[in-house]
């Protein structure tokens, strides 16, 4: 979620969407992110949309914020209830932030069992949570397996004390087992954690360190994210004051296939470019359904919904948006809506990072032209079947520049 949000075209104040897009509803998977924007330390490297307590000032608190998100559903509710067809089910829930778990396990709990009530989780539901390892307990984390969450993604980052530092993360490595194991005792089958490779100062030997490490966990599904130096961050600051290094692509690109090697060895496969599961049923779905153009509505302040072809944003001050709410106003600061060409292309870049690959129908002539050129670069393979594209393993660390020569 970027710092600054587009304008866009405004948002009609019960939030109505436009006729062919409510029309086409039900045609793609429906998911829903719920974001919770609190942290208790800001990371010098994230611009997410996230507010310390003495950030946030009056008008939003911990306390109120489930039943603001529940409101946020009732009005979800409304605006996509059709007379003549029931409201879509929900495939996948993916509860992100900030740190939803500073979040009582109750409230997140309140907040599955509303999505379920209004909407109807589907029979064969996914319903995630983002968690940092210092703000879960083996009670919290049976509460939240009991109301109904399957998946447990742990915000590891690193294992080693330097780099963990570098990155202003606060928690203590040492405590990943622990958290992992309480997971699994609470009955969680999905267990996945985040790194983040690239951190100024961090070795080859390092990363590996914290691959190993997070492969010791035993865990289902492994992200593993470059690091972006996002502009306006603390960490931004440092890089350009000089006080540490820009990360270097060359080591980057070491990293990434130092991941792969390790995480494949360990039955971990790639099934999009920054992340790896145990097999198929070990996937982020709700990931997929992004990647793949579904619809979704996404909760909270600064969040982001796409539903066949609009796409709109909310207020980014958790204050704005618990103020609109409480006045029945739609929380929807800004909106587009997304012409053919726009989704192709949109879908061009998401796909081509899947090893199912992207459709090669998705191509026009010039990029279906640059197919054999990127073939015999060793940079894409064609599926089995020929109608899909797939990075190579050299194609993966070149994707930005492979998509811009399908995009010409
Ligand atoms: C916004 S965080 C939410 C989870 C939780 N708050 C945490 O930090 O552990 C989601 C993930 O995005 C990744 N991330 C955040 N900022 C990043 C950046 N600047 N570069 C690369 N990855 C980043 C981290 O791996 C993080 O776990
Ligand atoms: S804990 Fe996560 S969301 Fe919060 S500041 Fe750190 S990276 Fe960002």
């Amino acid at each position: 979620m970027p710092s600054t949000l587009p304008e866009g075209q405004a948002v009609p104040a019960d939030g109505a969407l436009p006729a062919a897009s409510l029309d086409a509803l039900g045609g793609a998977p429906f998911g829903v992110y719920v974001h919770v924007p609190f942290c208790v330390t800001r990371c010098g490297y994230c611009d997410f949309n996230t507010y310390t307590s003495s950030e946030l000032g009056p008008g939003a608190s911990h306390d109120s914020y489930a039943d603001t998100v529940l409101a946020e559903i009732a009005l979800a509710a409304q605006v996509l209830q059709r007379a003549d067809r029931p409201l879509p089910e929900v495939e996948t829930v993916f509860i992100g932030g900030g740190t939803p778990t500073l979040l009582a396990s109750d409230d997140l709990g309140r907040i599955l069992e509303g999505i379920d009530k209004t909407f109807g989780l589907a029979a064969d539901y996914e319903a995630t949570t983002e968690a940092n390892p210092d703000s879960v307990t083996p009670a919290s984390l049976a509460t939240l397996r009991s109301r109904g969450f399957t998946r447990i993604s742990y915000g590891m980052q690193s294992a080693v004390p330097h780099v963990l530092a570098t990155l202003d993360r606060t928690h203590d490595p040492a405590r990943l087992p622990d958290v992992v194991r309480w997971a699994r005792d609470a009955g969680f089958s999905q267990v996945s954690v985040d790194l983040i490779y690239g951190t100024p100062g961090e070795s080859l030997a390092d990363w590996e360190r914290s691959l190993d490490t997070a492969l010791a966990l035993g865990p289902d599904h492994v992200s593993a994210y470059a690091l972006i130096v996002e502009e306006g961050t603390a960490l931004a600051r440092r890089v350009s004051r000089g006080e540490v290094a820009a990360p270097d692509d060359d080591l980057m690109a070491d990293m990434y296939l130092a991941a792969d090697a390790r995480l494949s060895a360990a039955g971990l496969g790639w099934y999009e470019l920054s992340n790896w599961a145990r097999d198929d049923a070990a996937r982020c779905r709700h990931n997929e359904l992004y990647w793949t153009g579904a619809d979704w509505w996404g909760f909270g302040p600064g969040a982001h919904s796409h539903v066949a072809g609009t796409r709109w944003w909310n207020v980014k001050h958790p204050a704005a948006y618990a103020q609109r709410l409480a006045e029945g106003r739609s929380p929807g600061h800004g909106r587009e809506i997304l012409d053919l060409e726009t989704r192709r292309v949109e879908q061009v870049l998401l796909e081509s990072r899947l090893h199912d690959g992207m459709p090669l129908v998705r191509l026009d002539a010039a990029g279906r032209a640059a197919v054999p050129g990127l073939v015999s670069d060793g940079l894409v393979e064609l599926s089995d079947d020929s109608h899909r594209l797939v990075l190579t393993v050299r194609g993966r660390l070149l994707a930005d520049a492979v998509v811009r020569r399908l995009l010409p």
